[in-house]
C-alpha cells in the first residue's frame, strides 16, 4: 500500500489497451476512481464500481476537454498511442495521435488543474550507435517516427513542467515480455516463442542465438508505473527515467524454456532488419536514478519471467 499517495481520480488514455487495463485494475484495487478513455470498439464487457468508460478519439479536442471538465482527474496516465508499426504505416495519423493530441492534452491538463501527468516513453526514442551499457544521459535521436513522436512529447511535457509546474513524469521501457504481445510485431519474437512452446509448435527465431537486448516482464512494467506515479514529487529528481530488467538473448531464453519444455523445437531464419534492430539495442541500460529516487527494483528476472509467462499462456486445463 502507498498511504501517502494522494491520487483520487485518474484518467487513463488508451485505457483499454494492454497496459491501460492493467493499470486500471491496480488503481481500482487501491480505491481510486478511474476513467478509461479509448477508441470505440475496445470497451470492456462490463464496468466496475468507481470505473467510467468513455469511447472516442483522442484527436477530438472538444471531447478531451469535456472529459477533464466533467471528471476533474488529478492524475493522467497518458498511454494512447499508435505503436511503432502503425506509426510507420501512417505517418500523418501517428503525428496527430501521438504528438498533436498529446500537446492538446498537456495544455488542457494545465488549464484544468491536473497535478500529475504520467507519460509512457520508450527506448525506441534512442537511435543507433549507442554505447552499451547505455548511460542515462545518452542523446535521443530516434530513427523511426514512433520514437520521434515520443521524444517530442517528452520535451513538450517538460516545457509545461517548467512553465506551469505540471508534475510531468516519464518512464522509458525496454523490450517488454508480455503474453499480450501483438502477433504482428516481429520484434516481439521472445513472447511469441513462449506461446509456441506452450502450444508444442516449432518456432523460427528471426535473430541469431547470441542476439538479445535489455528486457522487462509486463508485471514489472505495471509495478514501475504504479510505484513511480505514487512516489511523492519530492523524490523525483529527473524529467524521465530509463528502466532495465535483465539481458535476454535467444540462447538464454531457449535455456529457460527448456527447463519447462525440454522438447521445445526451434530453428533460425535470420531477418536482417530485426537482427540489426535488436543488435543495436543496448544489452544493459543504466537505471541508477530510478533505483535511487523512487525505489525501482525489478521483481522478475529472466527465469521468473519465463515461468510466469508460460503459466499465463498455458491453455486452461
Ligand atoms: N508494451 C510495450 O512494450 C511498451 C513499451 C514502451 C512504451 N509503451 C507505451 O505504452 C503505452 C501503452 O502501450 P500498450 O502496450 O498498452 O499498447 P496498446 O496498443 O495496447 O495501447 C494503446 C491504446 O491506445 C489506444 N488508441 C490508439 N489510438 C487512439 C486514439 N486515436 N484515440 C484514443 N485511443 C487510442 C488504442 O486503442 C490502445 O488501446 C503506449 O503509449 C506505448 O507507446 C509500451
Amino acid at each position: 500500500m502507498h498511504p501517502q499517495n494522494p491520487i483520487q481520480t485518474a484518467l487513463i488514455t488508451g485505457g483499454n489497451g494492454n497496459l491501460g487495463r492493467l493499470i486500471a485494475d491496480r488503481l481500482l484495487a487501491d480505491g481510486k476512481s478511474v476513467i478509461r478513455f479509448d477508441i470505440p470498439g475496445t470497451e470492456p464487457a462490463s464496468t466496475r464500481p468507481h470505473e467510467t468508460i468513455i469511447s472516442g478519439d483522442i484527436r477530438d479536442q472538444q471531447l478531451v476537454e469535456s472529459i477533464l471538465t466533467e471528471h476533474q482527474p488529478d492524475t493522467i496516465y497518458h498511454l494512447a498511442s499508435l505503436l511503432s508499426g502503425s506509426s510507420e504505416a501512417d505517418h500523418e495519423a501517428a503525428w496527430e495521435i501521438n504528438a498533436t493530441a498529446s500537446f492538446h492534452l498537456l495544455k488542457c491538463s494545465v488549464k484544468h488543474g491536473v497535478r500529475t501527468f504520467f507519460f509512457a516513453g520508450t527506448n525506441a526514442s534512442y537511435g543507433g550507435g549507442l554505447t552499451d551499457p547505455m548511460p542515462e544521459d545518452a542523446p535521443q535521436w530516434p530513427e523511426n517516427l514512433y520514437g520521434a513522436t515520443k521524444v517530442a512529447v517528452e520535451r513538450l511535457g517538460v516545457f509545461f513542467k517548467l512553465k506551469n509546474d505540471l508534475d510531468f513524469r516519464v518512464l522509458r521501457f525496454p523490450m517488454v515480455l508480455s503474453p499480450f504481445a501483438p502477433t504482428t510485431a516481429v520484434t516481439a519474437y521472445p513472447s511469441h516463442a513462449l506461446r509456441a512452446a506452450v502450444n508444442h509448435s516449432a518456432f523460427v527465431f528471426p535473430v541469431a542465438a547470441q542476439t538479445g537486448m535489455s528486457t522487462m516482464f509486463l508485471d514489472d512494467v505495471i509495478n514501475s508505473i504504479i510505484d513511480f506515479s505514487y512516489a511523492p514529487r519530492s523524490q523525483i529528481t529527473q524529467h524521465a527515467y530509463n528502466l532495465h530488467g535483465y539481458f535476454m538473448s535467444v540462447e538464454t531464453l531457449i535455456a529457460e524454456i527448456q527447463q519447462h519444455y525440454p522438447n521445445f523445437r526451434y530453428r533460425y531464419e535470420i531477418n536482417p532488419v530485426v537482427e540489426t534492430l535488436i543488435s543495436n539495442w543496448p544489452d544493459t541500460i543504466i537505471d541508477r536514478h530510478a533505483r535511487a529516487d523512487w525505489g525501482w527494483n525489478p521483481r522478475f528476472d529472466l527465469a521468473q519471467s519465463v515461468t510466469h509467462m508460460l503459466k499465463l499462456l498455458a491453455p486452461p486445463e
